[in-house]
């Protein structure tokens, strides 16, 4: 399914034409596409059936709109601070179906986790239990906890998004959480109810998965059969889309996969826990953006647009390709090959080289597969406020977050300081 169609000569998604979209809200702008997110979920949750739970990972679109959308179709969340927690609530979003990530939980979210009565903390230190431990017993309570195996497989992915490995920061080495499972006794506030792993993000193949869990399931059944509650295994997020030319698995595949590993594995009856961001939210999101002028040297021709690395960092720090289209249907007109650049004083502010398109100054433009990771890793440097988002529901849209004003910029400051004592 696609939300982003011709129509008529110009560029929909949904049934909104972006034109009306810009003409209302301005540019740069990031415009999602409802009934996408709500069908990436479903063939998530259909494909797990009811063997597990589909914790959207929140770190790649928080927006309260996007949370609350998933949120009504049943989901649970994978967070990774206080602030993803507290968002997953004001959505609406239940915290008994959320797990907790990430290798350096402060004590007061682990607190706040707690009270809350979250679903898992997946742990990542040995120091960390310790601190869960000591926390879980001044609270009087017993907490869930998964520990994050680090399985030491190559994701075959970017560096900086790949987990799994030795020498990545993420998780514990298999043989270390044995001992620290083995050592239950010692930790009388926790609950070992899972396993947890995430080898990394933006995956095109499934043998990385296949291997992690042949590393991680023979745990599960030494754990088991020293008498270890282990319910579930969180397999993590990592599912990759095509952004180019890539040929990732389906999700039916992919989730069929891991089914077909726990039943090898004598373990049908374990739960599976996911932990997608990018599956679920990428395809569905566009950053729109209107090129304010267009500029030729002897070597390129540059279209440079009101959209920057600000807005959109993906294309200047990790070298990703996301495509680039034309709002208005360029049909047979002729085009050129533009370097698509933002107005950020970086030479690293460039959304992508040698784009074929047709172009004319105060056209719109479209920077595809936006939805993960694309506001959600928006600054405002430079002094730019950061841009409005909007959803799209058929032929409705709203704003879902408005465009951060000029005196935004500097909330929180002030020439003289406050007085601290
Ligand atoms: N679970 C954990 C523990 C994670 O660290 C991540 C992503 C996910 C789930 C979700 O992974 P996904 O399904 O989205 O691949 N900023 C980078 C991606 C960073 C991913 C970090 N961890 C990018 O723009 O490509």
């Amino acid at each position: 399914m696609d939300a982003l169609n011709y129509r008529h000569g110009e560029l929909f998604v949904e049934d909104v034409a972006l034109a009306r979209i810009a003409e209302a809200v301005g540019t740069p702008c990031y415009v999602y596409a409802k009934n996408q997110l709500s069908a990436a979920y479903r063939a998530f949750a259909t494909a797990l059936g009811g063997h597990g739970l589909v914790c959207y990972a929140v770190k790649a679109n928080s927006n309260l709109a996007i949370l609350a959308t998933f949120a009504a179709l049943g989901a649970g969340f994978d967070i990774v601070s206080a602030g993803e927690l507290e968002r997953v609530i004001a959505a609406g979003g239940d915290p008994r179906r959320v797990v907790f990530s990430g290798v350096g939980k402060t004590a007061a979210e682990i607190e706040r986790a707690l009270a809350c009565d979250i679903k898992c903390f997946n742990v990542e230190s040995p120091a960390e239990l310790e601190r869960l431990e000591a926390i879980a017993g001044r609270a009087g309570k017993s907490a869930p906890v998964s520990l994050r195996v680090n399985p030491d497989v190559d994701a075959g992915t970017h560096p900086y998004i790949a987990t799994g490995l030795k020498e990545n920061k993420f998780g514990i080495p298999l043989n270390e959480a044995a001992a620290l499972y083995g050592d239950a006794a010692r930790y009388p506030h926790l609950r070992f109810v899972g396993v947890d792993c995430h080898i990394g993000s933006q995956l095109t193949d499934l043998r990385p998965f296949a291997d992690a869990l042949d590393r991680v399931l023979p745990l599960v059944r030494q754990l088991r059969a020293q008498g270890l509650p282990v319910e579930h295994v969180d397999v993590g997020g990592g599912l990759g889309i095509r952004y180019r030319d890539e040929r990732p698995p389906g999700v039916a595949a992919y989730v069929g996969q891991m089914r077909e590993r726990l039943v090898a594995h004598g373990l049908a009856d374990l739960s599976l826990l996911l932990e997608p961001g990018r599956a679920l939210v990428a395809a569905a999101g566009t950053l729109l953006a209107r090129v304010e002028y267009l500029k030729s040297t002897d070597t390129r021709h540059f279209a440079i647009i009101d959209a920057g690395m600000n807005d959109l960092i993906r294309p200047a720090l990790y070298g990703a390709f996301q495509a680039i289209q034309a709002v208005r249907d360029p049909g047979d007109a002729p085009t050129l090959d533009y370097d698509v650049v933002g107005p950020v004083c970086e030479s690293a502010d460039v959304f992508g080289r040698g784009r074929r398109l047709h172009l004319a100054p105060g056209d719109l433009l479209v920077v595809r597969d936006a939805g993960a990771y694309g506001f959600a890793m928006s600054s405002q440097y430079n002094s730019r406020p950061r841009a409005a988002e909007v959803l799209v529901d058929g032929a409705r849209f709203r704003v879902v977050r408005t465009r951060e004003t000029l005196a935004d910029l500097w909330r929180g400051e002030s020439v003289s300081g406050a007085e601290t004592g």
